[in-house]
């Protein structure tokens, strides 16, 4: 497509994600420290005018066409319904699909109605445990709230919204769950995905004690169902995705760490606070501040673009491997301020 955004590896970017928000109203350990993270002042995070010129822009001028709404949690951002209207007046231009990946707590009946009918295609629901005591462990909030995001599945479902479930992974912790969760994906329309626990800044990484394989997860689902029918996917999944045989739903690995997939990378993040990072591992330093030239009234529309693909030749083949992310963790920002 015309003005497609490549990288200097030759990768087309058509896959915006954007995070909406630091705010949180978990506090997961593997996303962030206790003390939560510093919030930047509310002038500081990009409007909602602001991600709509350039999200605008990306998607008439440079091929973008799947956008993603992360956070912190994107629900608590009080004009979500408002943003993803106004992305869905982009569907003419080139937008194919408007997700959010949420933790489910705030997606009552009544909202996930409203935000379909704003133009909500699918939610990735993050649940890592079944257990309600158990998530008040992972979580540090109150159990209540696992009921919320249980309840959210069924409302996002019903909604007509193509669900997805994201279960963070962690030895000791949820791996006698892996069953249970591929289990849910038997009568439910939705995509259980497990995802390899991955070292950020101020998470509980252990030097990697808790982490599990994708190789691994997928022996205990088929020493459990026996073989699973392998799905092919796009060159730029982040996950493997996997079928028992006549189930209704299906079930993915996510094996950033493993088998990464960099080489089929199409994501283009933007922070809150109106960073563009190049890589989910980039260190802070090398991210470009989007927001300093939004707001400057003399850089036209024409020349952020070229702020953007210029900044985007920058990025590496892949982030590194394991060792590398060990070293380098306290150079990037916690999970939450990235928006995953
Ligand atoms: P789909 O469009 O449904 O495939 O969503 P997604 O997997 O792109 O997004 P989601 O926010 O649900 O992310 C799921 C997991 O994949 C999270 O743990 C992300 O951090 C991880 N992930 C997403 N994009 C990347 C990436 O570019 N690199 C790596 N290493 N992990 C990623
Ligand atoms: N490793 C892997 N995935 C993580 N997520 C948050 N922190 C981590 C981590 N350390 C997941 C969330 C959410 C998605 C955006 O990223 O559970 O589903
Ligand atoms: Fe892309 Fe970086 Fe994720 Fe690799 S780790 S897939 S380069 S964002």
């Amino acid at each position: 497509r015309l003005g497609t955004l490549l990288d200097s590896h030759g990768r087309p970017h058509d896959y915006l994600r954007i995070s909406l928000t630091e705010k949180c109203n978990l506090r997961c350990r593997y996303c962030m420290p206790i003390e939560g993270v510093k919030l930047t002042p509310s002038d500081q995070l990009l409007s909602a005018q602001e991600l709509y010129r350039f999200s605008s822009l990306l998607v008439k001028n440079a091929g973008v066409q799947k956008i993603r709404l992360t956070g912190g949690e994107p629900l608590v951002r009080r004009e979500i319904q408002e943003i993803i209207s106004d992305l869905n007046s982009l569907r003419d231009d080139g937008v194919k699909q408007i997700g959010i990946t949420t933790n489910g707590v705030a997606l009552s009946k009544r909202k996930a109605k409203r935000l379909r009918d704003a133009g909500l295609d699918t939610a990735n629901i993050s649940l890592d445990t079944l257990e309600p005591m158990k998530a008040e462990f992972i979580t540090r909030r109150s159990k209540d709230m696992h009921y919320s995001v249980m309840k959210a599945i069924e409302n996002s479902i019903d909604a007509g919204i193509t669900t997805k479930i994201n279960c963070v992974l962690q030895r000791g912790l949820n791996d006698d769950e892996i069953v249970d969760f591929v289990k849910m994906s038997k009568d439910l329309p939705i995509t259980v995905r497990f995802i390899e626990f991955m070292p950020f800044n101020g998470n509980e990484w252990a030097k990697g004690k808790r982490f599990i394989s994708l190789r691994e997860i997928l022996r205990v689902v088929t020493s459990e169902f026996g073989e699973v029918e392998h799905q092919r996917g796009e060159r730029s999944d982040v996950a493997k995705n996997y079928r028992v045989p006549g189930f209704a739903g299906n079930f993915g690995i996510i094996g950033s760490m493993s088998q990464p997939f960099c080489s089929g990378c199409n994501r283009v993040r933007l922070t809150a606070d109106g960073m563009i990072k190049n890589c989910l591992f980039s260190n802070e330093k090398d991210d470009l501040d989007l927001r300093k030239y939004l707001r400057d009234s003399s850089i036209s529309d024409d020349e952020l673009l070229t702020i953007v693909r210029d900044h985007l030749q920058h990025k590496k083949a892949s982030h590194g491997g394991m060792e590398f992310l060990e070293k380098t963790r306290g150079q990037n920002r916690a999970m939450t301020s990235i928006g995953g």
